[in-house]
């Protein structure tokens, strides 16, 4: 799917379908239904009427007269003027390339309302609204119900001068992240018998070619060799062979970023399996893992000036006669020991090995996605990731970044108390910590394993999977991280 931008005019530009955007504020609601009436050379009957308000996420279809390109054109209400943010103008967006598939439109145009305040960040939330609402995970669907009608471009138009001159650099931009974060979830959706340790590699090999990055796969023998006890240990009970899939992008520096990614290509708990019910979604408790590969996809496109490292653990957690039983002792890639408790909290197990070969890289910051825990969705639920760390200004620029892509970090805090919590009798530590604070003794696992760098961990068990369709992010993966990271690493120095 193409997306672009056209310096036109609503009248002119050529569109199956096009929609635009109208203020509730009473002057600018007139203004703008005024304007657009001349332009299109029509009565705007539901303004006038007071059908159509201009009421956030409010939207009424209009079909124009001769001498109008586009046929059809939707109004969107955007509510109120002083209460606009990006994220509304990416629902907005939404709500209009979602009207305009459904009526099989195959180009859609959306013509942006006048923009005075940081223009940049408001076109691209055009652009990624649209663009992220029309993803679909169909491509096992053998018959598909619109027969090929999809849509394949998105073009932006303004006649504004310095909202054209704006979108040069930004739709291109645009058009980057959202392609990622369609990878992101392209690789989370896709079911565990296409997507295992030894393919997700692949999968990585073929990305980095194709946009041009580095990566290197460690396989079981390598794994072993080097003292990775984790991520051997949970495989082990899988006939699928774990790997080590190490990314890497840039020059070397002293600002070198490490992304860590949960790579768990399918998670039934292992010998302490997983009630039936629900399973299913455990072929995503990848997304970490979909999320470094996205970000390294997006920043690589972009060409960002920073150097980045990825290391993604890759198993599958299965029960059998080989697998992992509780009571087990491993021992990790920096030497220290875990008992494994319950085999189903083996994220932490694979990420203790990653953590530890991240101090390699003598990295200025670490940051690992995962989706660890049920904790923290039961605390967080699926609108903010959980976040937790040993560094408040790093937390502080996640914290940031996430308020602009709205992919919203929220800390938890890791004090000292909750240590307690992971003792163990015969170990270093134990991969359980009991009934309370799942997420924070999740946390304080990995805090265990980490080497002499900031860092910060990132539980996105929430985020990364929903249960329902959102404005532009659809039931399944969410490709969560990847705008987060991109936006992360933009900004980083
Ligand atoms: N992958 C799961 C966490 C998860 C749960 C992610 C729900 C997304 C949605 C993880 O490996 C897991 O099973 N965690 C256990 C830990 C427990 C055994 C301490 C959990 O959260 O129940
Ligand atoms: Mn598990
Ligand atoms: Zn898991």
């Amino acid at each position: 799917m193409k997306l672009s931008f056209e310096k036109t005019s609503i009248k002119q530009i050529d569109a199956d379908f096009i929609a635009t955007f109208i203020h509730q504020d009473a002057k600018l609601f007139q203004q703008e239904t005024k304007h657009l009436a001349q332009k299109l050379g029509t009565r705007i009957s539901a303004a006038e009427t007071g059908d159509f308000k201009g009421k956030e996420g409010e939207t009424s279809l209009l079909y124009a007269q001769k001498g109008v390109s586009a046929r059809r054109i939707l109004l969107v209400g955007l509510g109120e003027k002083k209460n606009l943010t990006p994220e509304k103008y990416r629902r907005a967006a939404a709500t209009a390339a979602k009207r305009g598939k459904a009526l099989k439109a195959k180009k859609i145009a959306l013509s942006l309302p006048s923009i005075e305040k940081q223009a940049a960040d408001a076109i691209a939330a055009f652009g990624e609204g649209a663009y992220l609402s029309l993803y679909k995970f169909d491509k096992y669907i053998t018959k598909k119900q619109d027969e090929k009608i999809a849509v394949e471009e998105i073009v932006l138009c303004s006649e504004q001068n310095t909202v054209a001159q704006t979108a040069k650099t930004a739709i291109p931009q645009t058009q980057v992240i959202a392609e990622a974060t369609y990878f992101a979830r392209d690789l989370a959706n896709a079911p565990g018998n296409e997507i295992y340790p030894e393919s997700l590699a692949d999968a990585a090999r073929q990305s980095a070619e194709r946009c041009n990055y580095k990566a290197t796969i460690l396989d079981d023998v390598e794994i072993k060799e080097l003292g990775m006890g984790g991520i051997i240990g949970v495989c082990e009970g899988s006939i699928r062979k774990p790997r080590f899939i190490i990314l890497e992008y840039g020059k070397p520096s002293k600002n070198t970023v490490v992304l860590v990614g949960k790579g768990v290509t399918f998670d039934t708990g292992g010998i302490s399996i997983k009630p039936a019910s629900g399973m299913a979604e455990m072929k995503m408790d990848m997304s970490g893992a979909a999320a470094v590969l996205g970000t390294f996809e997006a920043v690589s496109r972009l060409k960002l000036p920073v150097h980045v490292v990825g290391l993604i653990p890759a198993v599958e957690n299965m029960p059998s006669g080989s697998s992992v039983k509780p009571g087990d002792i491993l021992r990790h890639y920096n030497g220290k020991t875990s008992e494994v408790d319950n085999t189903d909290a083996e994220g932490r197990l694979i990420l203790a090995d990653a953590l530890g070969y991240a101090e390699k890289f003598k990295p200025a910051a670490v940051i690992d996605l995962a989706t660890l825990t049920g904790a923290c969705v039961v605390a967080l639920g699926h609108y903010a990731t959980g976040m937790m760390g040993n560094d408040e200004k790093l937390m502080e620029k996640l914290q940031t970044a996430g308020e602009k892509t709205y992919e919203r970090v929220w800390p938890l805090p890791l004090y000292d108390e909750y240590e307690k919590l992971i003792k163990s009798d015969v170990a270093d530590v134990k991969n359980v910590g009991g009934r309370w604070a799942g997420a924070i003794t999740a946390g304080w696992f990995l805090k265990k394993f980490i080497g002499n760098y900031k860092w910060v961990h990132l539980d996105i068990a929430g985020t990364a999977i929903l249960e329902e369709n959102g404005d532009y992010t659809p039931k399944g993966g969410s490709g969560v991280g990847v705008r987060l990271l991109t936006e992360f690493l933009k900004a980083w120095k």
